[in-house]
Parts: structure tokens; C-alpha cells; sequence
């Protein structure tokens, strides 16, 4: 039987109906059993500042340690003018350090782009992948993800309706979960 895993899930958008939120929410729940999600949104990581290194903010320290602990990430991130939004970038930054001691290092990273318009946040994921080699650990290749048109995938609770995009989650899901067992062997 294959071994329980938990997975860090980086929601890259602070907005109450965030497109991204809701497609995390729905991996939740598509995830084969070995794989525990949880849901980190980044609200309450304050502002990376090197000044602050030494005596590091709480805030900080816990979302190092969760990274720490896990046994992957997976970003699901909206893209900001072709790029990654600042928060998500700040949280890197601040799981990133101290220098050589990334939280990320050596854990195996999915990453899930998405847009309601036409180009699915490919800009976005491709910048996640400039960004992540040097802290993190293998990034999956395939399938990649980059999800369109996800404005009308949605109902008004949240629930995800769209039928086509829920069987890509699955695939991508399933296909992560089997990343994740590999690289934690
Ligand atoms: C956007 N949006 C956007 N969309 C896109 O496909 N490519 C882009 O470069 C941008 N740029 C951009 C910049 C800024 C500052 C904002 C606020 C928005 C639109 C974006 O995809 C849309 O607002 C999503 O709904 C944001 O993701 P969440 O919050 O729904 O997860």
C-alpha cells in the first residue's frame, strides 16, 4: 500500500472568491487517498526584510516548519502582468532563506497555473519554474497544467462544475500523487 504523504498546497491569491483557491479546494478533494493536501493561503506571511533574519517573525518560522515537514509542494497560482503575484514571490523569498537552508530544498514541487482569460497562467508557471531549482527539489514535468477560462467553472458555493476541468484535475492530481511516492522512496 502506498505511504501517506503531505503536501503543502500554496494558494498564490489573498482574494475571498480567488479562481485559485477554489481549484485548490477541489484538489482537495480529487486527491487519491496516500495524498493529504493542506491548504496554505499566505495572508499572514509579513514582508521578507534580510534586517529581520536573525530574529525571524513567527510568521516566518511556522511556514518554514510546514514546509519543512512536508513531504511536497504544490503551488496553484493565478498570474499578475505575465508573472507570479508578489505574495507568492515574498513567501518563496521567506521559505527560501537563511541562505542554504531553503525549506523547499529536496521537496518535490507541482505547480498548477490558472486564468479565467485565454492563457491559463503559463507566464506565471514558467517564471515558478525560473525561480524554484536553486531551493527546491525536482520540479514534476508531465503533465504540465495550465488551466484557461476557469471564470464560469465554479457555482456560487464555491463547487467546482466545469466537468472537463475536473477530469484534468484528476489526471494531473493522480499523476502528482505518483510524483510524490517516487521522489519520497
Ligand atoms: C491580472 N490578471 C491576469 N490574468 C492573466 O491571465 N495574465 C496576466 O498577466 C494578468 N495580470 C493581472 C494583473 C493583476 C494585478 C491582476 C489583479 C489581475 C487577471 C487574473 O487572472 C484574475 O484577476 C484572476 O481571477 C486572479 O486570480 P484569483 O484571485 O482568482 O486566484
Amino acid at each position: 500500500m502506498a505511504t501517506p504523504h503531505n503536501v503543502v498546497v500554496i494558494v498564490g491569491s489573498l482574494r475571498k472568491e480567488s479562481f485559485s483557491l477554489k481549484i485548490a479546494n477541489a484538489l482537495v478533494k480529487l486527491a487519491p487517498a496516500p495524498l493529504k493536501l493542506n491548504l496554505v493561503t499566505l495572508h499572514d506571511i509579513s514582508f521578507f526584510n534580510q534586517d529581520l533574519e536573525a530574529t525571524p517573525p513567527a510568521d516566518w518560522v511556522n511556514f518554514r516548519e510546514t514546509l519543512q515537514k512536508s513531504s511536497g509542494v504544490l503551488f496553484v497560482t493565478p498570474e499578475y502582468n505575465r508573472s507570479i503575484p508578489g505574495v507568492l514571490k515574498n513567501a518563496i523569498d521567506v521559505g527560501s532563506r537563511p541562505y542554504g537552508k531553503s525549506s523547499f530544498i529536496g521537496k518535490p514541487i507541482g505547480i498548477v497555473g490558472n486564468s479565467p482569460g485565454p492563457l491559463g497562467g503559463v507566464s506565471a508557471a514558467k517564471h515558478l519554474q525560473n525561480i524554484l531549482p536553486g531551493i527546491s527539489g525536482p520540479i514534476m514535468g508531465q503533465p504540465e497544467i495550465y488551466l484557461n477560462a476557469v471564470g464560469d467553472a465554479f457555482d456560487e458555493k464555491g463547487h467546482l462544475t466545469k466537468e472537463a476541468l475536473q477530469k484534468v484535475l484528476q489526471q494531473y492530481i493522480d499523476a502528482f500523487a505518483a510524483f510524490i511516492e517516487k521522489q519520497n522512496k
